[in-house]
């Protein structure tokens, strides 16, 4: 390992112990140590510091802090131990939401707050709760406002999963974000830590900043007492529901992290088209671009002709991408190329800003791009007369492969009939805020279940019955 000179910038102090910059090789990292004293505290705060060291090594997501290692140093008087991880120099989330002099349009919030949904999501799917959410343990990775951005990450694992260190005295979550059931509590604390996270995005205050004594806050919240929502702007009406469900007295009439997220889409989706979000006129190419599209610039610009997988997936993870392994398929050896990269990512752009016949923006984003590519049976950029062949040397009757369309955006499905070839275009629409593929007769939410349609049904296309059998993989380099 190389070796990890600590600065001297303390980025954080918290309860439990010190954050501060070093570097580690040519790069930035901040390092979470603590000392390993004898007294009770000491001992308490080392207990809690292998606890977060524990959970992050189970833990990789685009919205989770990346932890490096983790360290011992010998070198101090008392023996001390750190975690490294990735420096997030863009600080905490409570920097920004307090911020009065900092405009962020709901489209923003959403953006944010879909990010925290998404790493929350994964950290429950993990069987992890967080039980210390709140915006100092929120860490800004990517902010943009002129262009939607709003990535986050979240850190500070500390209490996640400790009952008996939560109860302590010395190092207890704030009240301020504590479900009122917080000592004896599930999964569904986190999401009722995220609701006055909202309430704060959505009001600009810190919760409760009336009340002097946390006794007086978990008195009235117990009680069933909450932030005022009144004054929230009737433009956020769909997020103060989700505020509303998330802090439920009963933790079971809560929203789950994977509700919160699918609820958080619908009022993105509701919101109007180019509200004003960067200042310029509506129809101009530059207001009407969505966030992916410059994200997906941007990976390109930090590419190399020919860049190593690993640092490719990295990228694609700090650009929130959920799924960057699907990505893989893009590789040749362990290489992306960036022509390549580029090839596809232009091919789908037109899913990404293009707008249905009902005037809706198709918001493909790129875990989307991700799910098409990788589908097994996807054989990218191969003419009809090679996906001819493809069909003729490896599949039979009823064998059908997808591949680019000649008309960008769109994939074809190419089918080998028992004497001829069809060609069939996939094409997409709108249905309630949802996309959907939609191949002759048939609209589905996935390309997997369009084709469990033709699988099942046999449909009739231009007066001919055709008969999906089995899909033809991936079999030849493309
Ligand atoms: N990787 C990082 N990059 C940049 N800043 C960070 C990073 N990790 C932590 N910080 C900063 O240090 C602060 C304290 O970190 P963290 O929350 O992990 O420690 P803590 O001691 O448990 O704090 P507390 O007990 O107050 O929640 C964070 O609020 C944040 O401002
Ligand atoms: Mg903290």
């Amino acid at each position: 390992m190389q070796d990890l000179t600590i600065l001297n910038t303390e980025v954080g102090q918290g309860g439990h112990g010190e954050v501060r910059v070093a570097k580690w090789g040519d790069n930035d990292v901040a390092i979470k140590r603590v000392l390993s004293g004898s007294d009770q505290t000491q001992n308490t705060l080392y207990v809690s510091l292998m606890n977060e060291m524990k959970v992050l090594s189970k833990l990789k997501h685009p919205n989770i802090v990346q932890m490096f290692g983790f360290c011992e140093d010998e070198t101090v008087k008392e023996r001390s131990v750190c975690i490294v991880m990735k420096y997030y120099p863009k600080g905490s989330l409570d920097k920004y939401l307090y911020n009065a002099d900092l405009h962020l349009d709901t489209r923003v919030i959403i953006q944010m707050m879909l990010s925290i949904a998404s790493g929350m999501s994964y950290l429950h799917s993990m069987n992890i709760r967080h039980q210390d959410l709140k915006p100092d343990n929120i860490l800004v990775k990517n902010f943009n406002p002129k262009e939607n951005i709003c990535d986050v990450v979240l850190c500070d694992f500390g209490l996640s999963m400790l009952s008996d260190v939560q109860n302590s005295e010395t190092i207890q979550g704030t009240v301020t974000y504590a479900a009122p059931e917080i000592k004896t509590g599930d999964y569904m604390v986190d999401a009722y830590s995220f609701a006055i996270i909202l309430w704060e995005a959505c009001t600009r205050e810190k919760a409760w900043s009336k009340c002097k004594f946390n006794a007086e806050i978990e008195e009235q919240v117990k009680n069933g007492a909450r932030p005022d929502v009144s004054g929230i702007h009737v433009e956020k009406k769909g997020l103060v529901k989700i505020i509303e469900k998330c802090w439920s007295q009963d933790p079971k009439d809560r929203f789950t992290f994977e509700q919160i997220f699918e609820e958080l889409k619908k009022c993105e989706k509701g919101l109007p088209l180019n509200s004003p979000v960067s200042g310029l006129p509506l129809n101009s190419p530059s207001s009407a671009r969505r966030p992916e599209m410059v994200i997906e610039e941007k990976i390109e610009g930090r590419m190399d002709d020919s860049t190593d997988w690993e640092a490719f997936e990295n990228i694609l993870m700090d650009f929130g991408c959920e799924k960057p392994e699907k990505f893989k398929i893009l590789c040749e050896g362990n290489k992306v190329s960036k022509e390549k990269w580029t090839k596809y990512i232009n091919y789908f752009q037109p899913l990404i800003t293009s707008r249905t016949k009902h005037s809706a923006q198709i918001g493909f984003t790129l875990g989307q791009v991700a799910d098409v590519i990788s589908l097994p049976f996807f054989h990218g950029d191969l003419s009809a007369s090679e996906a001819i062949d493809v069909l003729e040397t490896h599949g039979t009757s009823g064998s059908y492969l997808l591949r680019f369309s000649s008309s960008k955006g769109n994939l074809t499905l190419t089918v080998r009939e028992p004497t001829d070839y069809a060609n069939l275009r996939i094409s997409y629409d709108l249905q309630d805020g949802q996309i959907v593929f939609c191949g002759g007769e048939f609209k589905s939410v996935s390309i997997r279940e369009l084709m469990d349609e033709y699988e099942r049904k046999s449909p009739e296309i231009d007066g001919k019955s055709f008969e999906f059998k089995q899909a033809c993989n991936r079999i030849v380099k493309r």
